[in-house]
């Protein structure tokens, strides 16, 4: 008994030690059939590595549940109780905000905020209902999670008043590049560690919905706002994910230069077979149109060579999150169809 559990063992660690490069993924074929085993191996590769210096430490990360409870009251919301115009409930954890259906879920979203100061953990919950109200009927199978996101010191704040020293951001900032010239993008500097461990985060976040829900990764989309959406561009690029869509409301390339340098490949080249939407405003008071507009004259080509599907909207007028959110009718429609495609097509 013994020595076969242990011929298992050796059996295992050979496959995964060979996973990347043998015909089929053990990675893939453990999601599939033990969804909670492979988050449990997964999990310990990027938890313990790497110190992310921009961090605070974990006695100053976690807001308590009243705090996070006063801030959604503060926006309408209750936590525990159904969200007006839904048939969801609002569940409210010290890891964040989710909105859980009545019945089973089917279908997820991952929301991942953009940088913003504490106080402002509950400010993304109006969007909510917007979106599952333009389907009540697929959207009452979807569970919508908005995770906190851990606080960091920001390095280049200049997108406040007053600036930030410190937010809840995916990765730290410096300075964006002067422009979108080649040469100005190739001299930017970015948080990479930072970047890396978001789109880990990312990940592992969506994976882990097939082991809580029951809903597999090609039924989790993501939407990423501002530096949410850097974080969300940084994953589908240099991840293997396969979500069931991707969708960015005024975010843009991260690294961008990296992709201009020749003979490297700075991002996965596994093949896509999802839809990534990019949404930005010509009027984006925070983060300049020029520069979604580059990230998407770099992302469409690669993106569809990879065999995913690309779109890119730029509604005239409107800014960076009030008025793009809660001003531009065209933002929800957009949403639900990118939603509803990549749901439907699992
Ligand atoms: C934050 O809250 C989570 C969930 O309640 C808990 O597991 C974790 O230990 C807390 N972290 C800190 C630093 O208090
Ligand atoms: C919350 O509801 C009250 C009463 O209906 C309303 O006056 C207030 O403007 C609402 N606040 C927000 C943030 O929507
Ligand atoms: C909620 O459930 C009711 C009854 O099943 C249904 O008519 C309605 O469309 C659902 N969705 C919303 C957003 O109210
Ligand atoms: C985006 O950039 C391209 C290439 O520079 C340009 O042709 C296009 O007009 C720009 N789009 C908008 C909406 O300004
Ligand atoms: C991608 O977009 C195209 C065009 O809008 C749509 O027909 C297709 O269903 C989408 N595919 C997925 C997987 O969302």
């Amino acid at each position: 008994m013994a020595s076969a559990t242990r011929f298992l063992l050796a059996l295992a660690t050979t496959l995964l030690t060979f996973h990347n490069t043998s015909a089929f993924s053990v990675k893939r074929l453990l999601e599939a059939y033990f969804p909670c085993a492979a988050l449990r191996i997964s999990q310990p590769d990027w938890t313990t590595t790497y110190f992310e210096p921009s961090l605070l430490p974990s006695s100053a990360q976690n807001s308590t549940l009243e705090e996070l409870a006063a801030l959604a009251r503060d926006r309408n919301f209750s936590c525990f109780e159904k969200v007006p115009g839904t048939n969801h409930t609002l569940q409210c954890s010290t890891s964040g905000y989710t909105l859980v259906p009545a019945t089973r879920p089917k279908y997820a979203v991952i929301f991942l905020a953009g940088l913003y100061r504490k106080g402002f953990e509950a400010a993304a919950l109006p969007i909510f209902p917007l979106i599952i109200q333009q389907d009540p009927t697929m959207f009452d199978e979807l569970i919508i999670h908005y995770p906190l996101i851990p606080f960091r010191t920001i390095t280049f704040s200049q997108f406040t008043e007053p600036p930030l020293t410190i937010g809840r951001a995916w990765f730290d900032l410096l300075p964006p590049p002067r422009s979108t010239a080649p040469e100005d993008l190739l001299a930017a500097q970015f948080d990479r560690l930072g970047l890396y461990r978001a789109a880990q985060r990312i990940d592992f976040i969506t994976r882990a919905q097939h082991c809580l829900h029951g809903i597999p990764t090609d039924r989790v989309a993501l939407l990423g706002h501002s530096l949410g959406g850097f974080a969300l561009l940084e994953t589908v690029m240099s991840t293997d994910l396969s979500p069931a869509a991707a969708i960015t409301v005024s975010g843009i390339l991260p690294r961008v230069g990296d992709y201009l340098r020749p003979n490297t490949l700075p991002y996965n080249p596994s093949r896509r077979s999802y839809n990534l939407t990019m949404v930005h405003a010509t009027e984006d008071d925070v983060i300049p149109f020029q520069f979604g507009n580059a990230s998407a004259q770099i992302l469409q080509p690669l993106f569809t060579s990879l065999g995913g599907g690309f779109r890119f909207v730029a509604p005239q007028g409107f800014d960076h999150f009030s008025k793009i959110f809660f001003q531009y009718e065209g933002l929800y429609p957009l949403i639900a169809e990118a939603l509803r495609n990549g749901f439907i097509k699992n």
